[in-house]
């Protein structure tokens, strides 16, 4: 690791030396003499900590700490003071100094502050070096997806997470709802500011409302102490509203509220709270419908729905399927610390062929315990459970629409699109060839391509080779 580094800035040649003595063998050691030559050190040499007399001469110590602090945030201030002037280093303690010591010093002390420091600044490093993981990690980059959908959706969510717009986000379970709020987060100047999760359907409604909102000490029988609520500590930040449709209209009434107007009351309280908050709503329900039906209340709806992002399921967007295999394939082996598995042709086939009512979730399940559970480095078709096995998962399909679940338009249009790709991979993507071998012609089939976004793009090629 590389040395830590101290400047001491004083005009006294003996307490420079004395510093230098103390820490010179421990530390990278640099001196200033004056406040200007400190400004230049602390940009050049970025110290971790910095000893600052508060009295030298032609300067003022708190004018020196404020530039010294502007010009290097990260740095450790300890003051030094004489003893009369300890009320100054209050204040500069104020002005974001991290310590002070009154001098003459003793070294003891003055050791144990400066490892203090050298704490401190580690510590805030480390949290940086996390933050930072964390936002990558969250990062739109690690979303993965190349359909012709996805690419839009990519687009929406850079566009807008720089705004303030609240955002809806629906989808079926497991399409990635979550992944995207958080991805509206982290691409905002909001990043380094909480992104609170509430999820709706977890909590019955008059829990909800304390969950959001907080209470007064005494609000209710069991408040015995003052509680702080989900708006109030997302503050700067982002609440992502999960599962909204399950929420219930009084409550709905009172969030509209807050929304609107960036205040709440906390509960058995008067005092009205301003806050500064992102809103990211989510839900696997069609709200529209619903607000339609009367379970959700209309305005609230139209103030969520600013921007939308509507995600499609998996079984929508089978260009992506095979991209998702091969990314769960290396997370989930590197996670558990394994030889990447590799998948049989056979097996690849069939998964871009099942209907994943789970989404990505049940993609990525899968694969976690197939990389877990298989010992052997391919995974060939009798590995795979039952209800992927188990031929054409296309009844599901069907049935789905006999029981209303499912409008026949959509079923078709996905029966139509998995016959096109078909035909694609058999011909290795030749238009011509795949327009013949489905009895229509070439325009026919760029027209539906179209219509049924079917993307042109190397994937496809690349899962119409894998999967013959
Ligand atoms: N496009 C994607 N790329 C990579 N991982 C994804 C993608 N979509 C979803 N996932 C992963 O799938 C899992 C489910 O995603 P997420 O929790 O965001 O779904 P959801 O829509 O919120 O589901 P639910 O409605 O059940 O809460 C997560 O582990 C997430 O990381
Ligand atoms: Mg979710």
């Amino acid at each position: 690791m590389k040395q830590a580094s101290l400047l001491v800035v004083d005009d006294e040649t003996g307490v420079r030396e004395s510093i230098r003595l103390i820490f010179g063998k421990s530390l990278r050691v640099h001196e200033a003499r004056s406040s200007e030559e400190a400004l230049r050190k602390v940009q050049e040499e970025t110290p971790e900590v910095i000893l600052l007399d508060i009295m030298m001469p032609g300067t003022d110590g708190l004018e020196t700490l404020k530039q010294v602090r502007a010009a290097h945030p990260d740095g450790q201030v300890i003051m030094l003071t004489a003893l009369n002037t300890a009320r100054t280093a209050f204040s500069a303690k104020e002005t974001g100094a991290f310590d002070y010591v009154t001098k003459p010093f003793d070294v003891d002390e003055l050791r144990l502050r400066v490892e203090r420091a050298l704490e401190k600044s580690r510590l805030s490093q480390e949290l940086e070096r996390l933050r930072e993981e964390v936002g990558r990690k969250y990062g739109i980059e690690n979303i993965v997806g190349k359909s012709k959908v996805m690419m839009e959706i990519f687009k929406t969510v850079s566009l807008v997470a720089k705004r303030k717009s609240t955002v809806l986000i629906t989808g079926e379970s497991g399409t990635g709802k979550e992944l995207i709020a958080r991805a509206l987060h982290f691409g905002s100047e909001r990043r380094n500011k909480p992104f609170v999760v509430v999820n709706c359907a977890a909590l019955p409604d008059n829990l909800i409302e304390s969950e959001l909102f907080g209470y007064e000490k005494g609000a209710f029988t069991n408040a015995y102490q003052r509680k702080i609520g989900q708006f109030e500590s997302a503050h700067g930040g982002t609440l992502f509203l999960d599962e909204i449709g399950e929420m219930g209209l009084p409550v709905q009434g009172k969030l509209l509220r807050a929304i609107e107007t960036e205040t709440f009351n906390r509960l058995g309280g008067t005092e009205e709270n301003k806050v500064d908050v992102r809103i990211v709503a989510a839900s696997n329900r069609e709200l529209e419908k619903l607000a339609k039906d009367g379970g959700f209340r209309a305005d609230l709806f139209y103030r969520l729905n600013v921007v939308s992002i509507p995600l499609p399921p998996l079984r929508e967007r089978r260009e992506d399927i095979h991209l998702l295999l091969h990314h769960f394939l290396q997370v989930k082996a590197r996670e558990n610390a394994v030889a990447e598995r590799r998948l049989s042709a056979e097996v690849v086939d069939k998964l871009l062929g099942y209907s994943w009512p789970g989404n990505v979730r049940e993609l990525e399940n899968l694969i976690e315990r197939l990389t877990i559970l298989i010992c052997h480095e391919a995974i060939e078709l009798e590995d795979l459970p039952e209800e992927i096995r188990r031929g054409e998962s296309r009844p599901a399909f069907k049935e789905a629409v006999l029981e209303g679940s499912r409008p026949l338009g959509e079923a078709v249009d996905e029966f139509e699109r998995e016959l096109i790709l078909k035909a694609l991979q058999k011909t290795g993507f030749n238009q011509t060839k795949a327009a013949f071998l489905l009895g229509t012609s070439r325009r026919v089939l760029r027209y539906r391509m179209e219509k049924l976004q079917i993307a042109e793009d190397t994937e496809l090629i690349e899962c119409a080779k894998v999967s013959r």
